[in-house]
């Protein structure tokens, strides 16, 4: 396995038309899953945790098994820190050995999201790590409706603004997406997207890839979206395979093969996912 930077993955993908699957991960099942399924259909991918998830473990702990899983393996992958909540945040994972932050300011004050995210980049520089940034706030679905579609969508004049003081690597948008499943078809505003790729030049990060239909995903991906972030639906298949591999047969209290049942379940996700993203074989 080749650990290579969010940066160079999005950049490559930029290139050649299609987006790296952004997968989140929390423990040694959902790594094996992602990384089994991503050499099988030789596709590049990055693995993240939530900063809940990095620290469930630790850091360092999630690097480790990345290495260790992926030792062997023809792949080439990211290890990333999704929606770190603060400068500290980036700092843990830094020093994990994570070679990519987010930091998501986009609840604060455009000025003070500007000031911590700069904080960021320059401690990133000195480690050659990446750095995304988020404007516009990516709720949840169950928060869908006036106020998703409305207040919180990305401005494109905050996100030229951000981009240009910050200098970050890559970008989440807020254009109708939301984390979590839909109640009914999200419709990403794809004339937002079009404006905010007019002033904006870094590649642009998709959330919320759960539910949001194939070819809006890859229209957005035409206009501009490098990665796309995959997290419900890996857990959504995981869990409900063990619990049906538990209903099936209670008596057995075999950990890891309940286990297993989860995790290959999780891999038709993957998949899935790669194959939304258009970047399999793109080694
Ligand atoms: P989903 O859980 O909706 O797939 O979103 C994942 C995500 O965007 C993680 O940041």
């Amino acid at each position: 396995m080749e650990l290579v930077t969010m940066k160079e993955l999005m950049e490559e993908a930029h290139r050649g038309h299609y987006a790296v699957p952004a997968f989140n991960v929390c423990n040694l099942e959902t790594i094996q899953g992602v990384l089994e399924e991503a050499e099988e259909m030789q596709a590049p991918v990055i693995l993240q945790t939530h900063w809940s998830e990095a620290y469930y473990s630790t850091p360092q702990t999630v690097v480790d098994m990345v290495r260790s899983v992926g030792k062997n393996k023809r792949i080439r992958a990211a290890v990333h820190l999704d929606h770190g909540s603060s400068y500290e945040d980036a700092v843990r994972c830094i020093q994990g050995g994570f070679n990519s932050v987010m930091y998501d300011g986009s609840q604060l004050p455009l000025d003070e999201n500007i000031r911590i995210l700069k904080q960021v980049v320059e401690l990133a520089g000195y480690a050659k790590v990446t750095v995304e940034g988020e404007i516009g706030t990516i709720g949840q679905t169950s928060e869908m409706g006036e106020k998703l579609e409305k207040s919180y969508l990305t401005s494109p004049k905050d996100a030229q603004k951000l981009v240009d003081e910050t200098q970050i690597d890559c970008l989440a948008v807020a254009i109708g997406n939301a984390h979590g499943f839909y109640t009914e078809n999200p419709k990403l505003d794809f004339d937002r997207l079009k404006e905010i790729t007019e002033v904006v030049k870094i590649p642009l990060v998709l959330h919320g890839g759960t539910g949001i239909p194939e070819e809006q995903i890859q229209k957005a991906i035409t206009m501009g979206v490098c990665k796309v972030n995959f997290s419900t639906v890996l857990r959504k298949s995981f869990i409900s395979e063990m619990q049906a591999f538990m209903e099936a047969d209670p008596e057995n209290l075999g950990l890891m093969d309940i286990l297993d049942a989860g995790k290959n379940s999780m891999k038709a996700a993957v998949k899935e996912s790669v194959e939304m993203c258009m970047c399999q074989g793109k080694l």
